[in-house]
């Protein structure tokens, strides 16, 4: 049994992650949503929606959210998806830091197991060092991205580093998945995780596999890690995240 809280889950990979959590015997699934004409998609889907906008919602009103739901895991799966300027600062950054510090403050009695679903890439590529494993075309595909959606990696750059510096204070079970760009192909049950550089597209269903395999692996909390669809070396979702959590692969470690 267990009780998971999402934020953005009438999003494409919160609706495969909620289909493969809603599957499990005594699940339940609350999705955090800001329009209420999905709530019927969602319930079909097997989740109890809840409507809250991140941008609007004080953390007060967050933490109330997460007292009332008591979640044995927090996914953060939400995102403004290439909006203005603002939106992206407001949600990606600027929520996603709401719901760290809701996350912390509320009562739940239980280990605070979180999951952010950030992307490949983010880094501080003005003061910090090219990732050693990224090979040349890697660092051209990094230049290209960061020229043409620089606003959002910025804004997912702020939350991470939010994340990862102040969770002292915190004290969140966190685990950062940095999946490389997204594709609605049918899920393939296997990925590439770690050091594995910026080339090829992820399902998103797979996406949804690998956030539900670091739910259930606590290796992989406090780190951060790349995510990509499968490749040389093919190993099963479960398998990939095993092998990530063992070896302490974190490829935001030392770049933010
Ligand atoms: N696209 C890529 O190639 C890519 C690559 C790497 C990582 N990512 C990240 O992967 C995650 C999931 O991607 P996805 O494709 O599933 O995204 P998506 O389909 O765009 O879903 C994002 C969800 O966030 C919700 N949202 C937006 N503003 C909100 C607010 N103020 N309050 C509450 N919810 C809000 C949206 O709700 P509405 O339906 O109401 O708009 C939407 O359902 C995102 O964090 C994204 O940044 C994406």
């Amino acid at each position: 049994m267990s009780t998971t809280l999402i934020f953005g889950g009438s999003g494409k990979v919160a609706r495969h992650l909620t289909k493969l959590l809603s599957a499990e015997p005594g699940a339940t699934v609350y999705s955090i949503i800001r329009n209420p004409a999905q709530e019927a998609e969602l319930k079909e889907l097997g989740a109890s929606p809840i409507i809250q906008s991140v941008e609007d919602a004080l953390v007060t009103e967050i933490t109330a959210t997460i007292e009332h739901t008591q979640p044995d895991a927090i996914v953060w799966s939400a995102g403004a998806g290439g909006g203005s300027a603002e939106r992206t600062k407001a949600v990606d950054h600027e929520g996603a830091v709401k719901v760290f510090d809701a996350f912390a403050a509320a009562t739940t009695g239980k280990p605070k197991r979180f999951v952010m679903v950030s992307a490949v890439d983010v880094r501080d590529r003005e003061s910090k060092p090219t990732p050693d494993w990224y090979k040349p075309e890697d660092v051209k595909r990094s230049e290209a991205a960061w020229k043409a959606i620089g606003t959002y990696y910025k804004a997912k750059l702020a939350a991470d580093k939010d994340l990862v510096s102040q969770n002292g204070k915190r004290g969140l079970d966190y685990t950062i998945l940095r999946p490389g760009s997204l594709s609605t192909e049918l899920g393939t049950g296997k990925v590439r995780a770690g050091k594995v550089g910026m080339q090829g597209e992820i399902p998103r269903e797979d996406v949804a596999g690998a956030i539900l395999a670091c739910l259930r692996n606590k290796d992989t909390i406090g780190l951060a890690f790349d995510l990509l669809g499968p490749g040389e070396g093919d190993l099963t979702i479960s398998e990939a995240i095993a092998k990530v959590g063992k070896n302490k692969e974190d490829t935001f470690e030392g770049y933010h």
